[in-house]
């Protein structure tokens, strides 16, 4: 049987993903200068923010995920920008990370922390925290809006947000990559069985079903200095 196609890699679907790292561009301007930030990128995917980051804050970032394949892809990119030695990836899961207490200026994640129960991976992160340290959240609006009393009672205070412009990810993401597969299903078969084809398409209904439910921002948080 022939191997299926890396669809990803037909869809586009990354260069999509890293046309809204102008966001994660904007987001970070809105920190405070910092010498060489330690940062962790935390579900950091295939690395599209992660090697941002990297880029832009000239520190060395670290990227953690449950995902081994997302995190040989990024070690792929990694290794053909010759950036191998500046993103240190580790396959775990935030809620079992055995990082030292205090061990970061800067937490960041995009689309992950709603994935987590918020009673467990909120103290990691304050932990994980050194003191006045940040923790930058890409989600929607309407979940940060539901975990905010949480966030005040764990310890941190918010300092400021970023919201995306309406519906993009349906815009921008979602409406082409529907399109896009439509156009694979029509000209490869409409019975291409591919899980990671599903998993798009199951996020496309979810979106398509509400698209003002998925609208997003950029929340930044801050530890207190102490306590
Ligand atoms: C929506 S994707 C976002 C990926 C990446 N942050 C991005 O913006 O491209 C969510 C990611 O969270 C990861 N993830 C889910 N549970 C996790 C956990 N407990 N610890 C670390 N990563 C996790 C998934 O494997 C997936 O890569």
């Amino acid at each position: 049987m022939d191997r299926l196609p890396d669809f990803d890699e037909v869809l586009k679907a990354r260069e999509m993903r890293n046309g809204f790292l102008k966001y994660t561009r904007e987001a970070l301007a809105l920190l405070p200068a910092m010498d060489h930030p330690r940062i962790l990128d935390i579900g950091c995917g295939s690395g599209s923010a992660t090697m941002e980051l990297m880029r832009l804050s000239g520190s060395e970032v670290v990227g953690i995920d449950t995902d081994a394949a997302a995190l040989s892809e990024m070690r792929q990119c990694l290794e053909t920008d010759g950036l191998g030695d500046r993103v240190e990836v580790v396959n775990t899961s935030l809620l079992d990370v055995g990082f030292p207490a205090e061990s970061f200026d800067v937490l960041w994640e995009e689309g992950v922390l709603h994935l987590l129960d918020s009673g467990r991976s909120l103290p990691v992160c304050h932990r994980l925290l050194k003191p006045g340290g940040f923790l930058v959240m890409h989600e929607t609006v309407a979940w940060f809006e539901g975990i905010k009393a949480h966030l005040l009672a764990g310890g941190f205070c918010i300092v400021n947000e970023h919201l995306l412009p309406k519906r993009c990810w349906w815009t921008d993401y979602y409406a082409p990559l529907e399109e896009r597969i439509r156009r694979l299903r029509e000209e490869r078969g409409h019975d291409i069985a591919s899980a990671a084809l599903a998993q798009h398409e199951r996020e496309i209904a979810m979106v398509k079903a509400d698209p003002d439910r998925f609208d997003c921002g950029f929340f930044i948080l801050q530890k207190a200095r102490s306590e």
